[in-house]
């Protein structure tokens, strides 16, 4: 181990990552020791506080998980596991369960019972939610005060991962942490779940955090884990276009109410591209709000009759949003653009969270548990990081310290921030909600460019695994919208990919590396 470092051994869980994933892990895996890096202040930094919608979970009566796992399958366009699909919806209640005895307030009705929201493609209303756009930040509040009050469970925060260290066998090891202050500290530990979350700051339009860019899935890669589906990148419809970045949202729960998209001139224009209309899957209504800006008809979600008056106490972080940009939501129509919100693909994990690499599990935004396919169902990302966080941090806290010895390794690049801009300008550009191999080209073109300049800043590396995902992809399937390829295929298959650790080959062809693509 290079000696300029810190040390410590610890022979325990390390989670990198302290959003709902990585600290359901966290409490699952304790008694256990564990040490969880929160990038930011714990509690912050993290998209599962900014989550507005809530947690979709079977418990009504006239529901079931097997009906809530039939729409999680069929929003995935054939991609999603119907296994893991019945694994996550069947133990949804378990999970809400357990967020409740950490004191998450889910709104209930006059009985008691959890009020249950109705959001674009879901059967049934099926959205447990806190205090109409809540649901995020008071999950994370209760979920954090139970992690602190742990005595299992220790963190540093301001500490990210710079690089994951592995030893002589390829098994991971730890990683190499910053903590504030830039002190780096070699860690080892008997397993590492990695829950960094997302890709959102790779892109200039974002709703999430611009500080959660791809860095774990490009240190999974860069340590060889197989990563899955990349080219799959979420865009929420409604994201509200004030300029702001990142944007604010515009939770779909006011789709769910009842708010109608609507033109410059005022006329709803939803019906023209799907007959399920507002509530079509998250996918089309991105691509129905992106055909509408560039044709200059504009796009509003109009709340006046379906919120109206009741708007501070029914959405109030929407409302605060509007005000402070001058905009009374009760009186005037919200202008809407779609924004990166979610990374489908990840690092491919089992049910229990283990990836392709020894001692490394994965939970969560940044791992690809076979849930989501092509196109995520709204408010099943936080109801995943709560069941497969879970089974991420039980299965972890079993591996035993095998005490071997981390091979040498230097901390990985960071991006300068006019080299961050210039690749969320490219990104934001070109690997958008609607995709063809010109721009991904000229994409993959920027982020060539910056690696010769920057080296293998791991942002670069998950950028260019979701581009050239892409430019594989010679279809169009869910999130994923190719001008130049717009059909879908018969066969849906799953890419996957991994980076060699020695130098790459010349990749073939068109210059771009070669997806395994193996049948769902
Ligand atoms: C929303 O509130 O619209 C977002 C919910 C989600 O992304 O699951």
């Amino acid at each position: 181990m290079a000696a300029a470092f810190d040390r410590l051994d610890f022979d325990g869980v390390l989670v990198l990552g302290a959003g709902l994933a990585g600290l359901s892990a966290a409490l699952a895996a304790s008694p256990r020791p564990v040490l969880v890096m929160s990038a930011a202040a714990l509690g912050d930094g993290c998209s599962s506080a900014w989550a507005q919608g809530g947690v979709a979970v079977a418990l009504s009566p006239d529901d079931s998980p097997s009906l809530h796992a039939q729409d999680t399958v069929a929003a995935g366009a054939g991609l999603v596991d119907p296994e893991r699909a019945a694994r996550l919806t069947a133990e949804g209640p378990e999970a809400v369960m357990r967020l409740i005895a950490f004191g998450a307030p889910f709104d209930r009705d006059a009985d008691g019972h959890l009020v249950q929201s109705l959001e674009a493609a879901h059967g049934r209303a099926r959205v447990a939610r806190v205090k109409g756009d809540q649901a995020g930040g008071a999950i994370m509040t209760a979920v954090t005060r139970a992690a602190l009050a742990d005595p299992a469970i220790d963190v540093w925060s301001q500490a990210r991962a710079r690089r994951l260290l592995k030893d002589a066998s390829g098994r991971v090891r730890g990683a190499l942490v910053e903590r504030e202050g830039g002190v780096m500290v070699a860690v080892t530990a008997s397993a590492v779940v990695l829950a960094t979350g997302g890709v959102g700051g790779l892109y200039a339009d974002t709703t999430t955090p611009a500080a959660v860019r791809g860095e774990g899935l490009g240190l999974a890669a860069q340590a060889g884990a197989v990563i899955t589906d990349a080219e799959f990148v979420q865009f929420h419809p409604t994201a509200m276009d004030f300029g702001q970045d990142p944007a604010p949202l515009a939770t779909e729960a006011l789709r769910g109410e009842g708010a109608r998209l609507i033109d410059r001139d005022g006329h709803p224009f939803m019906a023209a591209h799907d007959v399920r209309g507002e509530l079509a899957p998250r996918d089309v209504v991105a691509r129905a709000i992106h055909r509408q800006r560039a044709t200059g008809g504009g796009a509003f979600l109009d709340a006046r009759s379906a919120v109206g008056a009741h708007f501070p106490e029914a959405f109030p972080a929407v409302f605060a949003a509007c005000m402070a940009n001058g905009l009374d939501p009760r009186n005037a129509p919200i202008p809407v653009a779609p924004a990166v919100h979610y990374h489908m693909g990840g690092v491919e994990t089992d049910e229990d969270g283990r990836t392709s690499l020894a001692g490394l599990y994965a939970a969560g935004e940044c791992a690809s548990a076979g849930v989501h396919g092509a196109n995520r169902l709204a408010s099943n990302s936080l109801l995943e990081a709560a069941v497969f966080g879970a089974r991420a941090g039980r299965a972890a806290a079993l591996e035993v310290d095998p005490a071997t010895e981390p091979l040498a390794a230097r901390p990985a690049p960071d991006l300068a921030p006019s080299a961050l801009k210039r690749l969320r300008d490219a990104m934001s550009r070109d690997v958008g909600v609607e995709r063809d191999a010109g721009g991904l080209s000229r994409a993959l073109g920027v982020i060539r460019a910056l690696e010769a300049a920057h080296g293998d800043a791991p942002t670069l590396t998950c950028a260019r695994l979701i581009v050239e995902g892409a430019l594989a992809r010679r279809e169009s399937r869910g999130a994923h919208f190719r001008l130049d390829f717009p059909e879908t295929d018969a066969i849906p298959v799953h890419s996957r990919t991994t980076l060699t650790t020695a130098p790459e080959p010349a990749p073939p062809g068109d210059g771009v590396r070669s997806f395994d693509h193996v049948p769902a």
